[in-house]
């Protein structure tokens, strides 16, 4: 259910609510009561401004100041939140303020929360409506009896201490959908591996595309194996769940441009015969994170309904071990024509998109971009929390670099080295599946680069960010986040403008 969402035209105090968040902007007087801060002081008979100084508060990014009211304002629990210096505050920063302020109601067990906004950032409430779905996001829709929550956010009131711009409500209403479209992404990805499977997948996708009035076509084993994509054949035989893919559509009367996105559907990785160790192996789940992207994507699309044409393409199976299962040594076709050698089953991510790149191109975008929750080596070279990107072409990174900046998402640029090539050389087929292990991100890239062709192309290595295990940045709850999608939007709004 989404939030209800109010905004008005008012001062901290005069907001009533479970929790009560206000937002400052950093001010060079450390430890020093912001003026607007005063009439909540008063009615505190001053307990804020002793905090303010106790605490040397100054409005600096992620500070905060959180205090019991004992009933003297219009709310029981307030909590005062740096946002940092005015000129570094944009639409992520206030995306993130918003999930935390949210994520903090949840925690307090609150039902509604106020949200006091600064003066100046009016103009910013699709990135806190973003914010707030994106912080109240849970997934315990498995836990019963006392596991289960009793209360969830329900109602937030946005007071704007400057004058609410005359789209106020269509931003909001944009953010919300936007926020949504993310958490669906997550939904898709938390959901266990025996409940979202390729065939289940697909018809998530559907009915989404549904709801949305978008063109949705599935292809089965049976179209799968008809149209050669091979390589999908050879991942995904060794499951008793069928793969599938998955090819939805927006497309606009009078579109200045043609974007196709593609995403890895693993619904489950154990491996296959090159079988991964059992320690984090559930973690794998998420291994469809990619493709969830893509279908999620289509819904914000949905929302803000671009001059632009959207394909995304999910390429699902689940990679198991089998007596009929694809091994090392193996030899297969592709959809493409070129043939690959197998060394190792566990790097079945890359054959899934090699069969959707393929398909993919013969829709003759202007921007290829797929995502992947592809190797462990990009988590060694960037962290867990940024994912690598590669550009094909020079003018398409730019473009892509645009959309990073505004979506505020944290993805570096990787080098598709020519030098690393040698390593996928095979002797016996076209192409190998993979190198060694070290460069081990870059020559999987090297690997799609075979199947996406000549033209502009995209590829986000996203193993990292695609979950996690502690709070960062808006995604506030444990497990999928749903990064890269806004990212995705963003590169798709710039083409509409
Ligand atoms: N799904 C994994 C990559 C992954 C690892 C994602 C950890 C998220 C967290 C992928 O299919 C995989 O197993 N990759 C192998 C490739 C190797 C066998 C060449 C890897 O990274 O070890
Ligand atoms: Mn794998
Ligand atoms: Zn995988």
């Amino acid at each position: 259910m989404p939030l209800e969402i109010q905004v008005r035209t008012a001062q901290a105090l005069e907001l009533t609510a479970d929790v009560l968040v206000v937002g400052i902007l950093q001010t060079t007087g450390k430890g020093r009561l912001p003026p607007s801060l005063k009439p909540i002081d008063d009615a505190l008979g001053g307990a804020l401004a002793k905090l303010v100084a106790r605490e040397e508060f100054s409005g600096k990014r992620d500070q905060t100041i959180a205090l019991s009211t004992l009933g003297r304002i219009g709310a029981d629990k307030l909590i005062v939140a740096g946002l940092g210096d005015r000129r570094s505050v944009g639409a992520p920063e206030i995306r993130t303020f918003a999930a935390k302020a949210a994520r903090a109601a949840n925690v307090e067990k609150a039902a509604s929360l106020a949200i006091a906004v600064p003066i100046g950032l009016e103009g910013e409430l699709r990135a806190l409506a973003e914010g707030l779905e994106l912080g109240a996001y849970r997934f315990t829709k498995y836990l019963t009896g006392e596991r289960k929550p009793k209360r969830a956010l329900a109602t937030v009131t946005v007071g704007l201490a400057g004058r609410s711009k005359p789209n106020a409500k269509a931003m909001v209403s944009v953010g919300q959908q936007v926020g949504s479209a993310v958490n669906f992404s997550r939904d898709l990805s938390n959901e266990p591996p025996n409940v979202i499977y390729p065939e289940t997948f697909a018809a998530a996708a559907e009915s989404l595309g549904k709801t949305h009035g978008l063109r949705v076509q599935v292809f089965d084993f049976k179209e799968i194996r008809r149209r050669g994509m091979k390589l999908i054949d050879a991942v995904g035989r060794g499951s008793a769940r069928e793969p599938r893919f998955v090819h939805m559509s927006w497309t606009p009367k009078g579109a200045k441009r043609k974007l196709v996105f593609v995403g890895k559907g693993i619904t489950f990785d154990s491996g296959g015969i090159s079988i991964k160790p059992a320690a984090g192996m559930g973690e794998m789940k998420h291994d469809m994170s990619g493709a969830a992207n893509v279908v999620a994507l289509m819904a914000a699309v949905a929302a803000v309904k671009p001059k632009v044409e959207v394909h995304a393409i999910a390429s699902c199976a689940e990679n198991m071990p089998d007596g009929d299962a694809y091994r090392p040594g193996d030899v297969w076709g592709s959809l493409d024509g070129k043939t690959v050698e197998i060394v190792n089953t566990d790097a079945e991510g890359r054959l899934v998109l090699a069969d959707a790149l393929a398909y993919a191109r013969a829709l003759d975008p202007d921007l290829l971009v797929d995502n992947a929750t592809l190797t462990g080596a990009c988590m060694v070279a960037l962290g867990s929390t940024t994912s690598g990107w590669y550009a094909s072409h020079d003018d398409a990174a730019r473009e892509f670099a645009a959309a990073l900046k505004e979506s505020g998402e944290s993805m570096w640029r990787m080098p598709l080295l020519e030098d690393l090539r040698e390593q996928i050389k095979s002797e016996v087929a076209d192409v190998k599946q993979a190198g060694d292990r070290y460069g081990g991100s870059i020559t999987a890239a090297l690997f799609l680069r075979e199947f996406a062709g000549p033209g502009r192309w995209i590829h986000c290595d996203i193993a990292g960010p695609a979950s996690i295990d502690r709070p960062h940045g808006w995604a506030q709850a444990k497990g999928a986040t749903g990064h890269a999608v806004l990212t995705f939007l963003a590169l798709i709004e710039r083409s509409a403008r």
